[in-house]
């Protein structure tokens, strides 16, 4: 017999076929897997005997194809599984079959698997329970798992019954303000943000001052810069549009030594400052990692290089960080794309040679005006990724005005605030205007700016 006879579930002496071969485990797994969907009439209780079996796939299969039968003839034998099979998966592929059934003796069942060790069945018994939304005892169980240890069972309970679903946006979700486009302000980006409205922007893309490392970004202490940070991550949080990214890039910098004996001192920014992304309610997405062709920090391995002596191995870093994330909501990617009329879509839509990993080998760009500046390559890359035509791009941290230069050439409009006066005229001299400019590009001080908002 070749593996492939035994699949075909109408046969009615599958069930022999499958308990003559119990032993053979690749022909039982090969079987299992290729049973596809079943007829109603199907007996399934040659199943049970796999429940046993010391393979978990077997036993998942096994319990993935009861499941599929939705028959209460297999309640028993289904909850000993979703209470005693060690394997995690087993579990909750039983408690997803029990979920499936829809009969309300399932809810004892699904009730007690709300306490199970791992956080993905007890989602499953949430899940099969939803069911039975709106009964007072499901509501009150299910609603009380908001105390839950576990994030991920927490956000499930939180949108079922904790949503506020009364946040009525006042601007549709791909639209943005007027007074916003194409403008760049002189001064400090916490105090232009405390401007806006909520939900003003679709993508904020920045590289902040590196502590200590630049004339612009001298900071009292570590400490203070990541506060500083942290303040103006949430105030760009809340200018997010629901569901939509802030891309940060930045790297450890290196404060050199005082003297030749205190050791210079590494401070790991994009880690230290993810921490406080995630306590303001920031979603971590991706790290892309944008690789150099050549060091920033040249001879670092120097040292290194001559002694050879373990411990004292220091490489010269060729990459920076450009991490992800996404403003917190309950609505998938989905909801966010289909806002977005056909045309714009379609028009979006990224070419063929796009970055497939997370390594974006870039080259670095100079400025004479400007010590840190983005590459243009970086700068299109996540504006095409990650913001639609017509969309509103935020750069906190100025500069050059790189961002204010790719957002223009994409078709999405720029909004930035540059606090050093050098920067801002540098930005102003080199955004020009072309005449069917719809939102020309408009250079304004703080006071200006607030005259604008309508
Ligand atoms: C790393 S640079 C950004 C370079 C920019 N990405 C580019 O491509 O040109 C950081 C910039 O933030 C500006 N800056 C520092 N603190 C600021 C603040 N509180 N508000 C606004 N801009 C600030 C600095 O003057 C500096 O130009």
């Amino acid at each position: 017999m070749t593996m492939n006879e035994g699949i075909q579930p109408k046969s009615q002496n599958l069930g022999t076929q499958m308990l003559e071969n119990r032993a053979n485990n690749a022909y039982v797994l090969n079987t299992l897997e290729q049973l596809g969907r079943l007829p109603q009439d199907f007996d399934g209780n040659w199943l049970l005997e796999f429940l046993n079996n010391e393979s978990s796939t077997i036993r998942f299969l096994a319990v993935k194809n009861l499941g599929k039968l939705k028959n209460d003839a297999f309640l028993v034998c289904l909850t000993q599984v979703a209470k005693n099979d060690p394997d995690t998966n087993v579990r909750r592929e039983a408690v997803s079959a029990i979920g499936r059934m829809r009969k309300p003796d399932t809810k004892k069942i699904l009730f007690a698997k709300l306490k199970d060790s791992d956080p993905k069945v007890v989602c499953q018994a949430i899940r099969g329970l939803l069911v039975f939304k709106g009964e007072t005892e499901v509501d009150k169980k299910l609603s009380s798992l908001i105390e839950h240890p576990n994030e991920m069972v927490v956000q499930v309970i939180r949108k079922e019954y904790f949503s506020e679903k009364n946040n009525v946006t006042k601007q549709p979700h791909t639209e943005s303000y007027d007074y916003l486009k194409n403008v760049v302000v002189n001064g400090d980006t916490i105090e232009t943000m405390k401007l806006l409205q909520d939900e003003s922007i679709h993508l904020t893309f920045t590289s902040p001052p590196y502590y200590n490392a630049r004339d612009y970004s001298i900071y009292p202490s570590y400490k203070a810069y990541l506060e500083f940070l942290r303040d103006v991550f949430s105030e760009v949080y809340r200018i997010t549009k629901e569901g939509r990214f802030l891309l940060l890039n930045t790297s450890p910098v290196i404060v050199p030594r005082v003297s030749r004996s205190h050791s210079s001192k590494r401070y790991p920014i994009p880690f230290d400052i993810h921490h406080y992304l995630m306590e303001i309610g920031w979603e971590f997405i991706d790290d892309i990692v944008w690789e150099k062709p050549e060091a920033s920090v040249k001879n670092r391995i120097g040292g290194f290089q001559q002694h050879r002596k373990p411990l004292g191995y220091k490489p010269n870093p060729v990459t920076e960080y450009v991490m992800v994330y996404r403003k917190a909501t309950e609505k998938l990617l989905d909801w966010n794309i289909h806002q977005y009329d056909k045309n714009i879509i379609n028009d979006s839509k990224v070419g063929d040679n796009f970055e497939s990993t997370n390594i974006w080998k870039i080259d670095p760009c100079f400025n004479k005006v400007h010590s840190a500046v983005f590459p243009a390559e970086l700068c299109k890359r996540v504006i095409e990724y990650y913001s639609y035509k017509g969309d509103l791009i935020f750069e906190p941290f100025g500069g050059s005005g790189t961002v204010a230069k790719s957002t223009k050439s994409l078709g999405r409009y720029f909004f930035l605030t540059e606090k050093d006066e050098k920067y801002f005229s540098y930005i102003k001299e080199k955004i020009t205007t072309d005449l069917d400019d719809k939102f020309p590009p408009r250079f304004l001080s703080v006071d200006e700016f607030k005259g604008e908002i309508k």
